[in-house]
């Protein structure tokens, strides 16, 4: 198949497009920075099997695809937050676009939904069927809204023009691939201990999180799009296993050996309490569940960053980890 992949020099993006590749489907990478891909994921860009295209999904494109998975969008706070109106542009007239693309080609889309789009819960865990409890005018607003928005364009397409969309809420995933600067706490902790610096909490760390590894994402987001019927609703995929953030903190000194201190600073803004998926959807439908458990995930990752600030090469290995899963 020809897939083509929005966001493709992301985290998630990266992963997905050495999947497919390994898979041997032809791959469209399609990104508005593709200098930002970090090192060794950059194997994709010069791989004879995928067409990259430097692309803002905000403006319309007509590509020859049988397939799209719609992951372009600023996935960190700090990212999303730099310029918030882009922000929303992106994730609305993007999937927008993309969605218009699918409707005209008759192909299949994923959209890459988030657990954000549940706000602040008020329901643990969350099952797909709660609606959210969520700040509209907040500075988060930018990203979880423009998320809901972005659902709902997915189910009136399928409504009104019988698209096949289908929608994965990702809740909190983490892996080798993620920029070590774009401030998600699996980064930020790994990042400051390795290099021994101190490790930033909001709040006093009893928020709780539950992390999957890439891995496991992939495997659920592939899965459903190779179910033979179109499935319009939403899937939550994410790892059920709750952490606090001290705990994460604490795991990864150990796993790092850190000499790394903890400081408490005063909490974000609009930072859940809580947040847990109920995945018995996933489960039912695809057969799927979380396979990597949050220690050996850790353990992968910070292989990963080691390698990348000590300039070794972590690539054999991980393409050949690619290649046989
Ligand atoms: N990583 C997570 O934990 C997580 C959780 C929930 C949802 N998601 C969703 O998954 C998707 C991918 O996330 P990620 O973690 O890989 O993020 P990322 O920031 O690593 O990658 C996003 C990619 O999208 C590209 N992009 C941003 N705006 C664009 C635009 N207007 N046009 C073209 N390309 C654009 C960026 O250049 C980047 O390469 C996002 O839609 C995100 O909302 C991720």
């Amino acid at each position: 198949m020809k897939i083509l992949v929005t966001g493709g020099c992301g985290f998630i993006g990266s992963h997905l497009c050495l999947h497919l590749l390994a898979e041997r489907h032809n791959v469209i990478c399609l990104d508005r920075c593709i200098n930002r891909m970090m090192p060794q994921a950059q194997a994709i860009l010069n791989h004879p099997q995928c067409k990259v295209i430097q692309h803002d999904v905000k403006d319309p494109i007509d590509i020859d695809a049988d397939l799209i998975y719609h992951l372009a969008c600023p996935a960190s706070p700090s990212d999303y937050q730099r310029d918030p109106v882009d922000t929303f542009e992106t994730v609305v007239l993007g999937t927008l676009n993309m969605l218009k693309l699918a409707r005209k080609r008759k192909i299949a889309l994923l959209q890459a939904s988030t657990s954000e789009i549940y706000g602040t819960p008020e329901e643990h865990p969350q099952t797909e069927a709660y609606w959210g409890n969520v700040n509209p005018i907040g500075v988060r607003s930018c990203y979880n809204e423009s998320k809901r928005a972005a659902e709902s364009l997915c189910m009136d397409f399928h409504r009104k023009y019988q698209v096949d969309a289908r929608i994965i809420r990702i809740f909190n995933t983490y892996g080798p691939y993620m920029r070590h600067d774009d401030g998600r706490v699996v980064t930020n902790f790994i990042r400051s201990t390795l290099l021994n610096e101190e490790l930033v909490i909001y709040g006093e760390g009893s928020q709780t999180r539950s992390f999957q590894y890439i891995d496991d994402l992939i495997r659920g987001m592939t899965s459903l799009m190779a179910l033979k019927d179109p499935y319009p609703f939403p899937v939550n995929l994410g790892n059920p296993a709750e952490t606090t953030i001290l705990n994460l903190a604490k795991i990864i000194i150990a796993l790092t050996q850190s000499k790394s201190q903890l400081k408490f600073t005063a909490p974000s803004e609009d930072d859940p309490n809580r947040r847990k998926p109920d995945i018995s959807r996933a489960k039912k439908l695809l057969g799927w569940e979380p396979q990597v458990q949050l220690e050996e995930g850790l353990k992968k990752t910070i292989f990963y960053y080691h390698c990348l600030l000590n300039g070794e090469d972590s690539h054999a290995s991980i393409l050949s980890h690619h290649s046989h899963s």
